[in-house]
């Protein structure tokens, strides 16, 4: 199973995702819905779930996703949504919130 490494606030945690599910999934298990990550339940509506793609590969953003992003003050080269990533190899991101 990949290991997703997902990092907020200066903390990093490490937990296994089955391959094929999306990132949102591994920010639910790092218990990151606790603070706001995901709020729509991965339906396009929020960009709570912000993270920035420090490694790992993803296939290239579509249109829906990425107007979704444009909606917030600050976006970076390696923004993107992670309800919108599926994970099938070791990733590490860091959830911008
Ligand atoms: S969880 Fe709401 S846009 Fe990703």
């Amino acid at each position: 199973m990949p290991k997703v490494v997902i990092s907020s606030k200066g903390e990093s945690q490490s937990v296994e995702l089955r391959s094929g599910l999306r990132m949102i999934m591994a920010g639910m298990q790092a218990g990151l819905d606790q603070y706001g990550f995901g709020d729509c339940g991965g339906n396009l509506v929020c960009a709570t779930c912000h993270v920035r793609v420090k490694s790992g590969t993803f296939p290239a953003m579509k249109l829906d996703e990425q107007y979704l992003l444009e909606t917030l003050p600050v976006i970076y080269p390696d923004s993107r949504l992670a309800c919108q990533l599926i994970v099938t190899e070791d990733c590490d991101v860091e959830w911008v919130g």
